[in-house]
């Protein structure tokens, strides 16, 4: 949670940074093509279910600065299609929540950094900003493959700031107890669910979380 926070200070004051640059720019003649933010990314790859989502839970603040370090695992429309509970997914925000940060990981890393890190053991996991694992195949021909339902990377290597956008071709599901139940960030010890349990829908992270308005 205290690292989220802080990447939420660190964008708001990032933000204000940028500002100030692009009025800078504009006065420029030989003006370069500025880098683009993850959102805009995610619009020109034309991953609307994937913008469509990050729009829902109010997380658009995190993916729209281009100084920030992050791996985005970014699904494909048709990877939406094929998840299961999708409907019951969207319908919670703080469900969803916790299944967008589950695409994005801390550090902006390469499919050769992916393939470099993982390559030796065959497999491995990286941690998400909710801090959750991500299973991570590298096979002996190279392939990376991720998630227990083994998502493939369609577009690779896309450069949104700072960050890099890996395309996949499933959503990568987060392994957290009564997930469609609402958003339990800390995986728990299996427990009969309560009712009380159920109608929670914010998380520790999501009420540190400046703009998320929740249903
Ligand atoms: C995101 O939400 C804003 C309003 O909050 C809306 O104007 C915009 O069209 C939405 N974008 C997408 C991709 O859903
Ligand atoms: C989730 O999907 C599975 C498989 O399609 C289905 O059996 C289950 O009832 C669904 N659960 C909810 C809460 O929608
Ligand atoms: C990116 O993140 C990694 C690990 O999170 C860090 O070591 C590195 O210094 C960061 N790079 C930049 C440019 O912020
Ligand atoms: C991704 O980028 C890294 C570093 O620039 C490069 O080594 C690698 O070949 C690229 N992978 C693909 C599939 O383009
Ligand atoms: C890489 O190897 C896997 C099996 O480990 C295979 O399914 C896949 O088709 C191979 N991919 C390429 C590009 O050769």
């Amino acid at each position: 949670m205290q690292f989220l926070v802080l990447i939420v200070a660190v964008l708001f004051l990032q933000e204000s940074f940028i500002k100030a640059e692009s009025i800078g720019f504009q006065s420029s003649s030989e003006r370069v093509a500025a880098p683009k933010s993850p959102i805009e990314v995610f619009q020109s790859q034309g991953l609307t279910t994937f913008l469509k989502a990050v729009n829902e839970t109010g997380l658009g603040p995190l993916f729209e600065g281009i100084n920030d370090n992050f791996t985005i695992f970014a699904p494909t429309n048709e990877a939406f299609q094929d998840l299961n509970n999708v409907s019951t997914i969207f319908a919670n925000s703080g469900t969803l929540e916790t299944l967008i940060l589950y695409q994005v990981v801390p550090g902006a890393l390469t499919t050769s950094d992916i393939v470099s890190q993982f390559e030796k053991e065959g497999v491995g996991t990286l941690n998400s900003v909710n801090n959750l694992e991500i299973l991570v195949f590298v096979r002996p021909n190279g392939t990376i493959l991720l998630g227990t339902d083994e998502a493939s990377l369609v577009t690779t290597n896309l450069s949104a700031g700072n960050s890099v956008i890996q395309v996949i071709s499933r959503v990568l599901v987060p392994p957290v107890t009564n997930f469609l139940l609402g958003p339990t960030v800390i995986p728990t010890a299996p427990s009969a669910p309560t009712s009380a349990d159920a109608g929670v829908s914010t998380t520790s992270i999501s009420s540190s979380l400046p703009q998320t308005t929740f249903a």
